[in-house]
């Protein structure tokens, strides 16, 4: 077998590759899909307090994992909370930094986050900012005397989009189950 450097076909056309368990994934694959991020179609935006709003785009109960775009609309703060599990946040537009840190965010870049860190998120920024996550596992969130207030696993998330979209007659959009 030859060493790829390169993908071996940029022709466009499909090639029918003989998986041998292409059955079982027919029957069993929840499939992937494509959730349009840019408009409201897939997903609207659920206000997250009095200056952010969330997208949620996907959730899988069985990772406790959650994919939404944070939109903070203008500068403003997310206080301090605490990860249980690891985030994966790309910054796409405005920029961000946490208090806890020395780096500014600026679109394009890469926000890791793993459990146990806690931190609070800041954006100077006119426009504030939107932040795409990749998110698994619980956050704790916190009032400003470090008592617990809420825990926001995939369940609170899948609650916050749920909640919204009943309250305004939109219909629950099955392709965020992942
Ligand atoms: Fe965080």
């Amino acid at each position: 077998m030859a060493v790829m450097t390169a993908p071996p076909s940029n022709k466009a056309a499909i090639v029918d590759v003989k998986f041998p368990h292409k059955a079982l994934v027919d029957r069993l694959s929840p499939g992937g899909r494509y959730i349009d991020a840019q408009t409201d179609v897939d997903s609207p935006w659920v206000p997250f307090g009095e200056n952010a709003a969330i997208k949620h785009l996907a959730f899988d109960v069985r990772q406790n994992l959650f994919s939404n775009i944070l939109w903070v609309k203008g500068p403003g703060v997310i206080g301090t909370h605490l990860h249980r599990g690891t985030i994966t946040m790309v910054c796409l537009e405005g920029s961000v930094r946490y208090l806890e840190y020395d780096w500014t965010a600026t679109p394009g870049g890469l926000i890791l986050e793993v459990p146990g860190e806690s931190h609070t998120l800041v954006t100077e920024h006119p426009d504030g900012c939107k932040l795409f996550g990749w998110m698994q596992g619980p956050i704790d969130f916190f009032d400003d005397q470090a008592n617990l207030v809420d825990t926001a696993d995939v369940w609170w998330f899948i609650n916050h989009y749920e909640t919204y979209c009943r309250d305004h007659g939109i219909a629950i959009n099955p392709k965020l189950y992942v």
